[in-house]
């Protein structure tokens, strides 16, 4: 089987490319210059040439809270054209399988936890990142309309929660939670600070999952895409909150210092967990700790900066 990678260079991406059953397939995994997704004519032509007989679509701009409030044009807008241009070229090409990367985000704030499947689009989303949201919902559902219209076109969507691992982003203006957490308790310990600062009460709760095992759900997923849910979440089904992020990278990285809260700051959503019943009916789950998760983490973080 020919697959298709799109985001190849990101972590998500690269987490596909560097797995050990990328070697079973013939897989193609064009560089954004190669393909860029915002171009449907270069889609078009791409596929024509290329013919991949599935597309997995894990290109996107992505960022943390600071990147989605600093370009909320970009993240609506760049989000929206990729994944209808995508998906538009691929049925029109006559594709038939395709596998497309949701995000937890898309959940209405509101919702209560653990977030399921059928709650797309049951309340508003969180204004922080709503564009990035509404990109992901129209991704959804224009998979969901092109099966309805079309049976024999397998156009489904997974939807995976917080991701952290190798390839991750470190910077912080783009980062998410875990790589900021890594990279601050790094300087904090090069420097000798005694105490670090944690926004709110820390009590908060995240669901983050390896990078590595999104990718092993990828290709659990192409084995058995015909059985595969239309939509459906993929995560541990279990959270940590903030305070148990910052010791356990802590323990990691060997920052000994202390943690104070700054409760001035803003905590966010307090749980953002996906409920798991189909993943687990479909017979996958994620297998690696955060311990050994944050481990390969951080070793890659130290062999990159
Ligand atoms: N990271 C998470 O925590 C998380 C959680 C849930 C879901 N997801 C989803 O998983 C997918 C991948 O996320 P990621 O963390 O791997 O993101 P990432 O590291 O930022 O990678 C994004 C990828 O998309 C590519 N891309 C951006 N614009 C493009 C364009 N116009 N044409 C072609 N390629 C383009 C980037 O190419 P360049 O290298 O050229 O920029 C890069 O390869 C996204 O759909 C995201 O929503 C991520």
């Amino acid at each position: 089987m020919r697959l298709l990678i799109t985001g190849s260079t990101g972590m998500v991406g690269q987490n596909i490319l560097e797995h050990p059953d990328a070697s079973n397939y013939e897989v193609l995994a064009p560089r954004r210059s190669e393909l860029d997704l915002l171009d449907i004519s270069n889609i078009k032509s791409y596929l024509a040439v290329n013919q991949p007989d599935m597309i997995i679509h894990a290109a996107g701009v992505v960022g943390g809270i600071q990147a989605n409030i600093a370009e909320p044009v970009r993240f609506l807008v760049d989000n929206m054209n990729m994944g209808v241009n995508v998906l538009t070229a691929a049925k029109s090409a006559g594709i038939k399988r395709f596998l497309n990367l949701s995000s937890s985000c898309m959940y209405p704030k509101d919702a209560s936890n653990p977030l399921s499947e059928n709650l797309i689009l049951k309340g508003e989303l969180e204004p922080t990142n709503e564009g990035y949201a509404l990109a992901k919902v129209a991704s959804t559902r224009l998979c969901e309309y092109i099966h309805a219209e079309d049976e024999s076109f397998l156009y489904k969507t997974a939807i995976p929660c917080n991701l952290y691992g190798r390839h991750d982003k470190f910077d912080p203006k783009n980062s998410h939670m875990i790589p900021a957490v890594i990279s601050k308790l790094f300087d904090a310990k090069k420097s000798n600070q005694s105490a670090v600062d944690i926004w709110g009460d820390g009590q908060a709760r995240r669901e983050f999952m390896y990078a590595g095992d999104l990718a092993d759900f990828v290709f659990y997923a192409i084995c058995n895409f015909e059985r595969m849910p239309q939509n459906i979440n993929v995560g541990l089904g279990k959270d940590y909150s903030i305070n148990d992020y910052y010791a356990e990278i802590a323990k990691v990285v060997g920052f000994e210092g202390a943690f104070v809260h700054d409760l001035t700051k803003p905590v966010g959503m307090r749980q953002k967990l996906i409920d798991d019943s189909k993943l687990k009916s479909f017979g996958w789950n994620s297998s690696t700790s955060l311990e050994c998760g944050l481990m390969q983490t951080v070793e890659y973080y130290k062999d990159t900066q």
